[in-house]
């Protein structure tokens, strides 16, 4: 492989999202016997209670991954990917080998860079059905994993009131709000000095609440203001956002392995690029579903007993609610509809080994 190709393919990869923008990966490449890239997870990126495991993390390298796979077809490369190729080494993600191949031009390469997170409220459309079954179908072939999408107005209200915890609990669990609140850039100087994280523009803040939002950085003034309500105003903030999407979806995995993750991210991120493609926002909403998924890995997470109730009984509703079945295992949540396009992207660190 030339190095403009290698090159091209790396920077479709590191577009690829990750919790919080923490971007866990570290790649080696060499071109002996054929040409590979082994994908390396770098366990102390995430140190936060949603990456028991590194699940999170290896979500977000399913995500690279299919964006490695994209970019490679375009180019004119087949690649062949074995995942965990050393089944006693977790942080060796994947072995990707790649062959010469005539070039696949797919929409989907354009969107891997115009793909970006919309945490503003969306705005009322109707998704025409053969576009929510495109979404719920692009990962028909990928194993392990399934893809639930509802755009039925009354499941989405109630599906919102759950996923509104999501982002209430960050404001509730000191542990989580300092984790979080550190990997906010408050400036463009500072998102360029990190190149991680994520900017103060991307949280989907309007004007009333940026110049207010540095003060509640402060734990002690949120625990104080947390009596006036403030935790539960961010829930109907989250509340109003899902309400405000024109579908609601999940991804579920059979089994509580890694391997699974990683097709969850690329099922994850071939949702995404395809809502992108066309021209519809996305938001993750992940964290509530991880804290789900530790439990079922027989793991309470870090959070008070009150909370492991709250995330128990969230778990029944979802699955309740998006008709899923006992064996599968809810991992990542998201919300999709129309809005206005984000000016500010998240930076990222080069990943260029050479
Ligand atoms: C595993 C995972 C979990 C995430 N969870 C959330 C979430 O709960 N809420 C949210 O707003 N964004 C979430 N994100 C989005 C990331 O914060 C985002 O991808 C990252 O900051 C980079 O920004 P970008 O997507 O605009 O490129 C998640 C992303 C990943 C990969």
């Amino acid at each position: 492989m030339n190095t403009q190709s290698l090159n091209k393919i790396l920077e479709a990869a590191i577009r690829a999202p990750s919790g919080d923008n923490l971007q866990p990966w570290k790649i080696e490449v060499s071109s002996t016997p054929s040409f590979t890239i082994d994908l390396y997870n770098l366990p102390d990126k995430d140190g936060s209670t949603y990456n028991y495991l590194q699940n999170a993390s290896y979500i977000a390298h399913g995500a690279f991954i299919e964006n490695i796979i994209i970019s490679a077809k375009h180019f004119g490369y087949s690649t062949d990917i074995k995942l965990f190729p050393e089944e006693a080494n977790p942080d060796f993600v994947a072995k990707i080998h790649f062959e010469e191949a005539a070039p696949e031009i797919s929409p989907l390469y354009d969107a891997i860079f115009k793909r970006c997170t919309n945490r503003y409220p969306f705005k009322a459309y109707e998704i025409p059905s053969e576009n929510i079954k495109i979404l719920s179908e692009i990962g028909d072939d990928i194993d392990g994993i399934d893809i639930h999408i509802t755009a039925e107005r009354s499941l989405i209200n109630a599906l919102a009131k759950i996923f509104a915890f999501n982002d209430r609990l960050v404001f509730e669990n000191k542990l989580l709000h300092e984790f979080v609140f550190k990997q906010i850039r408050w400036s463009n100087a500072q998102a360029e000095a990190t190149l991680d994280g994520m900017h103060i523009d991307t949280l989907g803040l309007n004007f009333l609440e940026k110049p207010f939002f540095p003060l509640i950085k402060n734990w002690p003034l949120v625990e104080l203001l947390n009596n006036i309500g403030l935790s539960k105003i961010i829930g109907l903030k989250g509340k109003y956002n899902c309400r405000s999407a024109s579908a609601l979806g999940i991804i579920t995995v059979k089994t509580a392995d890694k391997h699974n993750l990683i097709r969850c991210g690329q099922a994850a991120q071939r949702i995404w690029l395809e809502a992108e493609h066309q021209e519809l926002a996305f938001q993750p909403i992940v964290g509530l579903p991880l804290l789900i998924f530790q439990l079922n890995q027989n793991h309470i997470p870090n959070v008070s007993s009150k909370h492991v109730e709250k995330i128990h009984a969230a778990e029944r509703e979802l699955t309740n609610l998006f008709n899923i079945s006992a064996q599968e295992l809810l991992v990542f949540g998201f919300r999709i509809g129309k809005a206005h396009s984000i000016m500010t992207r998240t930076y990222r660190k080069s990943a260029n080994p050479l």
